[in-house]
């Protein structure tokens, strides 16, 4: 019974992607949800003693969110910037007390609105950065560090062979954080931090 929910449940979530797939191929920018294995690699990289919330952005059909409150983060110390419609009005009813915020990731300030100005313990990002130009990434990494204290992790997926975000050693570290098989497709995961 428990196999037979799961199997419905995965089914339903990727009938969802596949919807906002065709409204927006380029938004998405993957093809099937991330992997459960992906999600947990992305959100260990939490330190739920900070007590500080986490940001994430891009939760989509919210495999990744659903790592973050397994790490211990309670609901209502999430915020999650999702852009399109249908996944967020899903999203607000699969995952009750999570701040999901309707809006563009790259406009932060705007979106964040009151909590423009928060430090968060880290960012756990699935926005299809290869879909935006380089000056629209950077911008957004920087502005992502700026809210972070110095050392904690941004942690971008992404499916290129390389660092979806130009290395600029005076202002952050890049390291190779996981090369994860079990993603379709197998996918790159990667960390920007400042000194
Ligand atoms: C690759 S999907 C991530 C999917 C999610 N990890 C999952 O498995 O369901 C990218 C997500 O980023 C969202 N997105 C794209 N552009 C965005 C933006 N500018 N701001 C916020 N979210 C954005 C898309 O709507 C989509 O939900």
């Amino acid at each position: 019974m428990r196999l037979k929910q799961r199997f419905e449940q995965k089914f339903d979530e990727e009938i969802r992607f596949f919807k906002g797939m065709m409204q927006g191929p380029k938004t998405v920018g993957a093809i099937v949800p991330t992997s459960s294995v992906t999600a947990r690699k992305m959100a260990s990289v939490i330190n739920p003693q900070s007590g500080l919330p986490v940001l994430e952005l891009g939760p989509g059909t919210g495999v990744i969110t659903k790592q973050i409150l397994a790490r211990g983060i309670p609901a209502e110390k999430i915020y999650s910037i999702e852009y399109s419609e249908d996944f967020y009005q899903r999203l607000t009813q699969d995952y009750p007390g999570v701040n999901f915020i309707h809006g563009d990731a790259f406009d932060i300030e705007a979106t964040l609105g009151s909590m423009a100005n928060q430090t968060f313990d880290c960012v756990i990002s699935a926005v299809p950065m290869l879909s935006f130009p380089m000056s629209s990434r950077i911008t957004l990494l920087e502005k992502l560090l700026d809210r972070l204290p110095a050392g904690r992790p941004v942690v971008q997926i992404t499916y290129g062979p390389v660092s979806p975000i130009v290395a600029n050693p005076e202002r952050y570290h890049i390291q190779h954080f996981d090369f994860v098989v079990r993603n379709i497709p197998p996918a790159q995961l990667w960390i920007y931090r400042r000194g």
